[in-house]
């Protein structure tokens, strides 16, 4: 089998590679490890920058995402039991988008496949080999047969525990991490958003943030220890523990409950690799750099990424120009550190650190009031949400 681009790795920035690829004419091979119906339905992501939402809409994929999201103008920041506006749009002129990342995935299989596009599900034993050359392959099990896909490119979309990061020559990769000393316990609820916009809260017992998917589907996290065991968190003790961090001073306002239909614990941390290229291989969104969800970015640097890299293909394929391929890593880590420093920023002043005593919390809480009583704080806050 022979193609322009391997792709490894059907998510968000792989699929859409593969579209965007297609739309220059370009051909691109996707290959995932999982099933449709897997990737379809894994909750992650539900934050779209307003660049995101153009992306999608300019590349043609904006019908579903303009009639079932849902338009954000702030945020709201909770601590000491009150809760404030941060107004995002008054602010900066722009807004953010709520659609579930796995809504994004069905978009753009149910496109590609429309198209004739190529994507093999539930492949296994992939192997990246020949980066440093001028013709890389991608070697893999499917349908019980070993398949190799010759390519003139590979790009490693393949996440964080993917393997084209480890294609690279030894010592070729430099990777900057840092580790959080906590997770995050995500739920879904069948349950009526009893807010219409995100909140994310600090309380002394740790961070929880109010999110949403649908007019009928909420979406809830809670900070949780590194090593928590999901089956001491029955839905009862989960209801109780959002109820008590999120409750406001002289009110009896609490989340809505409902049926959970997703639980799962995440943990918090950032990695970069530098460059994010090694010979022939591009790594783009997670497979290159993570942030811990407070600032809601990994999704949006994915699209990001692969929005370089089309653009970078394309002026290879149509012009034999190699300038943007060249410069992928430059202009791409750009927003990666920028998001880095932001997520972090994010994580430090809204949750509870192991070790942190009432002095800590009592800084943190004054940060926040920092950030909601200047306009210029708040504006800072605003212009890295919306992107
Ligand atoms: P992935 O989505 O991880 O896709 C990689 C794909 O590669 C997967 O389908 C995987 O099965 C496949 N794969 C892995 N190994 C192999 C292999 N060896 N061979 C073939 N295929 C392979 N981001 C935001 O922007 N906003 C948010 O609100 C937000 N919230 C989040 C909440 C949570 C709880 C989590 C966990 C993440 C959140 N993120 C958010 C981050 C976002 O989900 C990721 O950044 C995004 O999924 C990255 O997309 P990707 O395509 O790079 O990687
Ligand atoms: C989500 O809706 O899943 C979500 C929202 C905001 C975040 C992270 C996740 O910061």
């Amino acid at each position: 089998m022979r193609t322009q681009v391997g792709i490894v790795g059907a998510g968000p920035a792989g699929l859409l590679l593969s579209h965007l690829l297609h739309l220059h004419g370009i051909a691109s091979v996707v290959i995932e490890a999982r099933s449709r119906d897997y990737i379809e339905h894994r909750v992650r992501a539900g934050v779209l920058e307003q660049g995101t939402v153009d992306t999608l809409r300019e590349a043609g994929l904006g019908t579903r995402l303009d009639a079932q999201g849902l338009r954000h103008e702030g945020i709201e920041l909770r601590f000491d039991g009150e809760g404030h506006r941060v107004p995002m749009t008054e602010l900066t002129g722009r807004a953010i988008t709520v659609y579930g990342q796995q809504e994004i995935i069905k978009d753009l299989v149910a496109r590609r496949l429309d198209e004739g596009g190529d994507i093999r599900f539930e492949v296994s034993d992939v192997r990246v080999d020949g980066v440093s050359g001028a013709a890389p392959t991608i070697t893999f099990g499917h349908d019980g047969r070993r398949e190799t896909l010759e390519c003139d490119f590979v790009a490693g979309c393949d996440g964080s525990h993917g393997i084209s990061r480890d294609s690279a020559p030894a010592g070729a990769l430099e990777v900057f991490e840092r580790e959080y000393p906590f997770a995050w316990l995500g739920i879904l609820a069948e349950a009526a958003p009893a807010v219409d916009e995100l909140i994310y809260c600090l309380h002394a017992s740790g961070f929880a943030l109010y999110s949403m998917r649908s007019p009928t589907i909420s979406r809830l996290y809670l900070q949780v220890s590194l090593d928590e065991d999901i089956e001491k968190w029955p839905d009862e003790r989960i209801w109780d523990e959002l109820a008590m961090r999120f409750a406001l001073a002289g009110s009896d306002w609490s989340p809505t409950s409902g049926p959970i239909i997703d639980k799962g614990v995440t943990p918090m941390r950032s990695f970069v690799t530098e460059p994010m290229q090694a010979g022939r291989l591009f790594l783009a969104g997670d497979a290159a750099h993570i942030v811990p969800p407070t600032g809601a970015k990994g999704l949006n640097l994915a699209v990001n990424d692969v929005r370089l890299l089309a653009r970078a293909f394309d002026a290879w394929y149509a012009r034999g120009d190699d300038a943007l391929l060249a410069s992928y890593t430059h202009d791409a880590l750009r927003r990666v550190w920028r998001v880095q420093h932001f997520s972090w920023w994010m994580t430090q002043m809204l949750h509870r650190f192991p070790g942190d005593d009432e002095y800590g919390h009592r800084v943190q809480v004054a940060q926040l009031r920092n950030v909601v009583e200047s306009p210029s704080y708040a504006t800072a806050l605003s212009e890295n949400y919306v992107g």
